[in-house]
């Protein structure tokens, strides 16, 4: 067990957090004059103009039975992006600690660093796109309060080694975050159902990706109470609005149709992949447990170029460790897919 307590920033610790008008009075009925809302309503039908639930608490009551944890391991934040950023205000003191993260992976773990003025320690993955444990570990310093490990990982989309995640969890002793943005995609057990073995364990997902939610901002973190309860102290107290909350509580009843979308999605990964292997230009097609294929082609500025030419947006990664000349392909509908092959084929007629 780890002292989590000690990893806590001291500012942190001894925050005296908001308290907002809906923290002290948590009942639906009443006249609720409270909090400065206007009692005559939002324009122009009346709906939005109340305060959110600040502990998203109908979400959190749904979540914690399809994840079998407390809705006390839960922090619903906007996006998970701002779970991220949480996380380094918890623990990092800026010019002083450290994060380790392990490259080419997910961007904003660096840029929330760069925003929290951390210093990174950039360990890459092997070309395979694993983890190079025994380097991961030797590079931890005392002042290493934070390991980002996204899996599957992004760009490269593959599920990163449990023994070398396992053995990180049980070696590091600051907190270790795993990213499963693209767990669904995979059937590769969720590191959720380890949190009661590792009390420095946060596991991040996401309902933008499998759940089709990326517009309306909604992320989780999964972990031990004190890690969660830390996030919840310096959260905006409204940080996940009211419309979206209720969007994703209508969802969450709903699972079965994710899982159908959830089937289709990774079909036509399967045949993209297949039909990528096919033309000259692709030369490798990476792995993946993920939404998104990463594929080293002859010439990725050019093919770049040209498919956004013919109005078909990739993302270049080329310029990432281990990803010379690679674009990454988001798997589209059967027909968005379709006419990807289609335009890559004619390339250089
Ligand atoms: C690995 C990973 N984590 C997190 C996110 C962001 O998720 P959210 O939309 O919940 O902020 C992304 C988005 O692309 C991602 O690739």
């Amino acid at each position: 067990m780890i002292n989590i307590e000690n990893l806590i920033r001291d500012n942190i610790r001894k925050l005296n957090p908001y308290s907002s008008a809906r923290d002290e009075y948590t009942g639906s009925i009443g006249v609720f004059l409270d909090a400065n809302e206007n009692s005559f309503g939002s324009i122009p039908d009346g709906k939005f103009n109340r305060y959110p639930d600040p502990h998203q608490r109908e979400i959190k009551e749904k979540l914690s039975k399809i994840k079998k944890t407390n809705p006390e391991n839960i922090f619903i934040g906007n996006g998970s992006d701002e779970a991220i950023d949480l996380l380094f205000r918890a623990f990092c003191e800026p010019s002083k600690d450290t994060v380790l993260i392990m490259p080419p992976t997910y961007g904003m773990y660096k840029v929330a660093a760069d925003i929290n003025n951390v210093e990174v320690i950039e360990i890459a993955l092997t070309d395979e796109f694993q983890i190079e444990t025994e380097n991961v570990l030797n590079n931890v310093t005392p002042n290493t309060k934070l390991m980002f490990i996204c899996s599957p990982n992004n760009p490269s989309g593959n599920l990163l080694n449990r023994n070398s995640i396992t053995k990180i969890l049980r070696s590091f002793n600051g907190v270790v975050v795993i990213d499963e943005a693209y767990i669904d995609f995979t059937n590769d057990e969720s590191w959720i159902n380890e949190l009661s073995n590792y009390n420095n364990l946060v596991v991040l997902q996401t309902f933008s990706k499998a759940w089709g939610f990326a517009n309306i901002r909604v992320g989780m973190a999964y972990g031990d109470m004190q890690i969660i309860s830390v996030m919840n102290k310096i959260k905006y107290p409204y940080n996940v609005n009211g419309v979206s909350q209720q969007i994703i509580s209508q969802a969450l009843d709903n699972e079965v149709e994710k899982n159908r979308i959830v089937e289709k999605i990774i079909s036509e990964r399967n045949k993209l992949i297949d039909d990528l292997l096919k033309l000259s230009i692709v030369e490798k097609v990476f792995p993946s447990d993920s939404n998104f294929v990463l594929a080293k082609v002859r010439n990725a500025n050019r093919i770049y170029d040209y498919l956004l030419d013919k109005k078909i947006i990739v993302r270049n990664r080329s310029k990432m460790i281990n990803c010379e000349e690679c674009l990454r392909f988001t798997v589209g509908t059967e027909s968005e897919n379709q006419r990807l092959i289609e335009i890559l084929s004619k390339y250089g007629e």
